[in-house]
This record gives structure tokens, sequence and C-alpha cells, in this order.
């Protein structure tokens, strides 16, 4: 009763995110009361296994005692305080946390993973600028990359649904192949592939390099795309041509940073430093809206000087915000403390070789998997196929939203063996119930 009231009122006022809100008449929202752990609770007390950590944002699952603690703390002392002209300790020391794990320098804060993007965008304009090549103002992407909805991160974004509708309003941008295994021919491994489709973006390079500023990537995992992935040696070869044509490399690790793709950074893999590194998402162990652009001394040195105008004029006004820096602070000692990266080796290991069962299906196609995230295409599936699974995967008790056709996982780092049996069983399930 409580439950319905509660759908009845949030379709009244609240406009939802991503939703054509027609749809959630036949479809309601799931009304969420609390959380533990990896479980989510409706308030008729049904659990329902978080499966891909509320839309990629949750590490170390809900009301985490350590990360409660720690922002119950800083709410004690100072909840917020502007970052213009004022500084603070949990933002210094979670800079100097985030410098000494990326290897990169300065550290500019967000809200949330758009406007990192927007961030890493300007900068990167900006420093052109600054150092005297004004005609170095586009941008190369990837197809299939997402980048985020705002009018300059829908601008290297490519994904058609979302924006196709605002293209008078975006600027142009140029896509280069995707990496994408999938995309392989028979016969060509994922390595050869990358390398093959790094040759495009080497010929629009070629082409363009006195007019791009950056190029903008999410390494190893296209995850709008229905977690796309592709091969390390994609980002080498990226890295050099940057290099090689005086372009700037802009890591978008909003999705895959901390751990998702099995290293902290997913950069690490390809061993390469980009010039700028977006962060967002699990930074706060998903509880908080935090976004950080981490930049190379040389993009900072453009900036520093005596012109005001020179210096990087953007601002929002929660950047750096002290319970969301606390709780991103609390979120790095359990990393450390509980040798997360170590575990999540072994519970990967452990959801492959449980997922045998589910890989055999004849409907799943292309299983794959990087670090924590796991994926595959479903086979004669439906118009309604996402709906459906996303309905029959919550009968079983597990909150999972297909893209399209494509299934993934994207857990919690805390979840169990026996939590992982019951994602795997009832996904199993759900494959033979949806349409
Ligand atoms: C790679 C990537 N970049 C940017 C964004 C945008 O982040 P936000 O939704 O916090 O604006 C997302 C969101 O899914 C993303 O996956």
């Amino acid at each position: 009763m409580q439950q319905n009231d509660l759908i009845r009122r949030t379709q009244a006022v609240v406009w939802h995110p991503c939703t054509q809100m027609k749809q959630h008449l036949a479809t309601p929202p799931l009304a969420i009361s609390r959380g533990s752990g990896v479980w989510l609770y409706d308030a008729a007390g049904r659990a329902y296994l978080d499966g891909i950590s509320s839309w990629w944002v949750n590490l170390f699952g809900h009301a985490n005692p350590r990360i409660n603690a720690a922002i119950c703390d800083q709410l004690a002392q100072i909840e917020h305080v502007m970052l213009a002209g004022c500084t603070h300790e949990p933002v210094v020391a979670l800079s100097e946390q985030l410098v000494a794990l990326t290897g990169l320098d300065h550290v500019f804060y967000g809200s949330d993973g758009a406007s990192a993007t927007e961030i890493a965008l300007k900068m990167s304009f900006h420093y052109w600028h600054n150092c005297g090549r004004p005609s170095k103002t586009e941008f190369i992407s990837l197809a299939q990359g997402y980048h985020g909805e705002t009018l300059g991160a829908l601008s290297v974004t490519d994904v058609a649904i979302f924006k196709d509708t605002y293209a008078p309003l975006l600027r142009h941008s140029t896509q280069a192949a995707s990496p994408d295994w999938r995309l392989a021919e028979a016969g060509e491994s994922a390595e050869q592939y990358a390398l093959r489709a790094a040759e495009d973006l080497a010929r629009i390079l070629q082409q363009q390099h006195e007019r791009v500023a950056a190029v903008i990537i999410e390494p190893l995992v296209q995850a709008a795309a229905g977690m796309a992935m592709h091969h390390p040696a994609y980002l080498r070869r990226v890295r050099q041509l940057c290099d090689d044509y005086s372009v700037h490399l802009i890591a978008d690790e909003i999705a895959v940073g901390f751990g998702r793709t099995g290293t902290l950074f997913a950069c690490e893999q390809g061993d390469i430093r980009p010039d700028l590194m977006c962060l967002s998402k699990g930074i706060t162990g998903g509880y908080l809206p935090l976004s950080a652009v981490l930049a190379s001394d040389a993009v900072y040195q453009a900036f520093y000087g005596d012109a005001t105008a020179r210096g990087f004029l953007h601002s929002h006004s929660y950047t750096g915000n002290p319970l969301a820096c606390r709780a991103a602070l609390a979120s790095l000692a359990i990393f450390e403390q509980d040798q997360v990266l170590a575990g999540n080796a072994h519970k990967g290991a452990y959801l492959d070789a449980a997922a045998m069962p589910l890989r055999a299906h004849p409907r799943v196609a292309n299983f794959r998997r990087t670090g924590m995230i796991w994926a595959f295409e479903v086979r004669d599936a439906g118009a309604d196929f996402a709906r459906d699974f996303y309905l029959a995967a919550l009968a079983q008790g597990v909150l999972l939203r297909p893209i399209g056709n494509t299934v993934y996982f994207m857990p919690p780092y805390v979840i169990t063996e026996e939590q992982i049996d019951h994602l795997l069983d009832a996904s199993f399930a759900a494959l033979t119930q949806a349409i």
C-alpha cells in the first residue's frame, strides 16, 4: 500500500532520467526504501541484488559502515565550503592520493561525469589557445563512445538515441573506428583488430591534427555502447599517435576507473599516462556526486601566469565538496585495507567458472569479461527484450538493466560467492523467460 502510494506520487511529480515516462504506467519504478551490502530492499521488505551497482557507481555495498562513519564524522566538522578562495583537508588529502595513484599532477573537481567531460574538453581547448595554437579546436572520439549528456559531452558521444534529437545544438566532432573486438574479422585476434582500428584514428589525425585539440576515449570498455571491450594494445597505439601529432589524450575513466577493469585505472593495462583523466561514479564508493579531472603538469603550466583570463575560469558550486571527498577517501582506504583488487581477481575467476551453464545457453553469444565487468548478447531478442529481462530478473530478486540485447553484470565488489550464484541463477532463469 505504502509502495503503491510512493509510485503514484513519483509518477505525479518526479521526471525520471533516461525514461519515456509513459512507460512507467505499465512498468512502474522500483520503490527502494533501504540498502545493505549488495542488497536493495523495497517497502515490502523484498530484497534485490544490485547487479549493476546502481548505474556503475557502488563499489563496497549500500550503507557501508566505514563510508557511513567517514561521512558522519565530516558532517560534524564542515559539510560544504566553496573551493574558490578556500581549501580544506579532505580535498587536499584526496588530491594527493589521486595524484599518487594516477601519476598525473593536478586535480580539478566537478560534480558528475558529464561535468568532468566538459572540464576536460574545455581544458584541452584552452591549453592550445594559451599556447598560441588557437586553430586546435576540434575533438576526435570513438564510434559507439559515450561521455555524458550535457551539450559538450554529447558532442563527443556517439549513441544515436541520445544524440540525434539534439544534433542542431551540438559541435561537430569526428569518430574514429571503435576497437571493440566483436568487430574483428574471422581469424583476427582482439589485439590485431585493435591495432587495425587504431589505423583509422591515425588516418584521421594525419588529415586533421592541425585542427584537433584532443582525442577522448573510454579505455578498455565502452560501457554505454553495451560493454564493448578492447585490447590494451589500443591504448599504447593511441598514446603514441597523440604524441606524434601533438594532440591531447583524454582518458574517460568515469565508468571504468576504481577497479572495474581489474586494475585501479584502465590506463594502467596499456601502461600509458593520458594528458587528462576524467573520474567520477565509483570515486565516492557510489555515495555522493563528485567528479575529478586529473591533468599533467604540462597542461597545468599553460594556465599558470599573471593574466586572470589565462587561468581556467570554470566552476561548479559544489566543487570539491568535503562530504564527497571524505567518502572518496574512505573508499580508497578500503581498497588498501581489504586488498580489494586481489580479492576481485578471485571473485572474477569464481564467476567465470560458475557461469559455465549460462555461457553454454543457446541464446548466449560473445560472453566476455574485463575485470569486474561481464557481458553477453542474447540471440533472438525481441524489441522489448531489455524490459522483459529486467522484469524477469526482478522477479528472481536481481536488479539488472540490459542495454538492448546485451545483458551485463557490474556488481559491487563486496559480492560473495553465494550472491554470485544467486546472480547467475536468476539471470539463467530470466533468460529462459524474456523474449
Ligand atoms: C564513460 C562515461 N563517461 C561519462 C558518463 C557521464 O556520467 P554522469 O552520468 O555522471 O554525467 C558516463 C555515464 O554513464 C560514462 O559511462
